[in-house]
């Protein structure tokens, strides 16, 4: 098998867009699962800029929103030392798998998925990038021969599709690439609007008060949980169905305390939502303010760029020798030396 690791231990490869300030959502549905694997596997985690083009970004907030979500990973805990955290770009194997797997990946898979179906919706012209999206995902994933891709449950469908293009690659061209298995956790994999439960929780919202961003002050975390949205009556009780508001704020108070959704539930049996939104607007912001702390520390340090260049070097050395055996094995002719 390609690029499989010497150290024996399992891989893990994940992503997230440098498409605007990171939220709760990103945090719990993701980062802090890449956290906690990264003791066990061998991680690579990528700042994916060259998704984050496939809608048009502003290019000095590109190149900001990079170095940021870089500084968050470390910030929340992601130890470069462990892990390697690099720029999707900074690694050119991603745009050269990523054009082999549009060759594969069929127009009728492609039209099913449902991100791309809700990001070109209404729009006049949508660029071919977002279409093709799933198929460049799909090589950042198999380039690290990656196990296991924790994610949020909104990318179980492109994670579907990855499995289907390793397994057709394999079958069409020899034993090439690992299937991965998506990580997605019970609890938290998705984090709701605070504004509408109904809607996923996300940094592209044009209303801030939807979301909670990591990089907001106290303040505005306290006034956001403050005006999120609640269902009608005063019981804290989870109960997606019937009170669906309630029921993600408790995932989220859940997730920030490290407590059970039971344990929240009977801690605030009586008290109504007012006392519960106080004290989840403080489980919240403890947890912000040490990861705010370290960020801007990261930030002024400049230690960023060092960071990601050895991230990069790490990537690199994996990502192209399995781009090479795919190359191979489909017939290309490959360079000497
Ligand atoms: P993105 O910001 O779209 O690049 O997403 C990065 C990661 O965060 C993916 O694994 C998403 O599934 C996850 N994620 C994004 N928004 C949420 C959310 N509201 N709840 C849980 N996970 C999320
Ligand atoms: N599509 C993912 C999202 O929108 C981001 C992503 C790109 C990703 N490449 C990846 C996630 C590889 C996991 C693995 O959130």
């Amino acid at each position: 098998m390609s690029g499989t690791n010497k150290s024996d231990k399992k891989r893990v490869l994940s992503g997230i867009q440098p498409s605007g300030q990171l939220t709760i959502g990103n945090y719990i549905g993701a980062m802090r699962h890449f956290v906690e694997m990264q003791d066990e596997y061998d991680c690579y985690f990528a700042v994916v800029d060259l998704h984050a083009v496939t809608v048009p970004q502003e290019p000095e907030a590109l190149r900001e929103n990079t170095e940021a979500v870089a500084a968050l990973f470390v910030a929340a805990g992601i130890d470069p030392a462990k892990a390697a955290i690099f720029v999707q770009s900074h690694v050119p194997a991603h745009a050269q798998l990523g054009w082999l797997m549009t060759t594969l990946a069929y127009m009728g898979e492609l039209e099913r998925m449902t991100q791309y179906k809700d990001k070109a919706a209404g729009k006049v012209a949508v660029g071919a990038g977002l279409f093709t999206y799933p198929a460049l995902m799909a090589a950042d994933i198999l380039l690290y021969n990656a196990h296991l891709v924790p994610v949020g449950d909104d990318q179980k469908q492109h994670l579907e599709l990855t499995r289907d293009l390793a397994i057709r690659f394999n079958r069409r061209f020899g034993e090439t690439f690992v299937v991965p298995e998506p990580s997605i956790s019970e609890v938290g994999a998705r984090i709701m609007s605070l504004d509408d439960a109904t809607k996923k929780m996300s940094k592209s919202n044009p209303n801030p008060n939807s979301y909670i961003s990591l990089l907001d002050p106290p303040d505005v975390v306290r006034k956001k949980i403050s005006r999120a949205k609640t269902d009608p009556g005063r019981e804290v009780v989870y109960d997606p169905a019937n009170k669906p508001e309630i029921s993600n704020l408790m995932t989220i108070y859940a997730q920030c305390a490290g407590v059970s959704l039971d344990e929240v539930q009977k801690r605030f049996e009586g008290q109504g939502y007012g006392a519960f939104k106080k004290e989840l607007a403080e489980v919240v912001v403890s947890v912000l303010e040490p990861l705010q702390r370290t960020y801007h520390d990261i930030r002024q340090s400049g230690a960023i760029r060092d960071i990601l260049r050895d991230g990069a070097q790490r990537a690199a050395a994996v990502a192209e020798v399995t781009l090479r055996q795919a190359k191979e094995a489909m017939g290309f002719l490959l360079p000497q030396g």
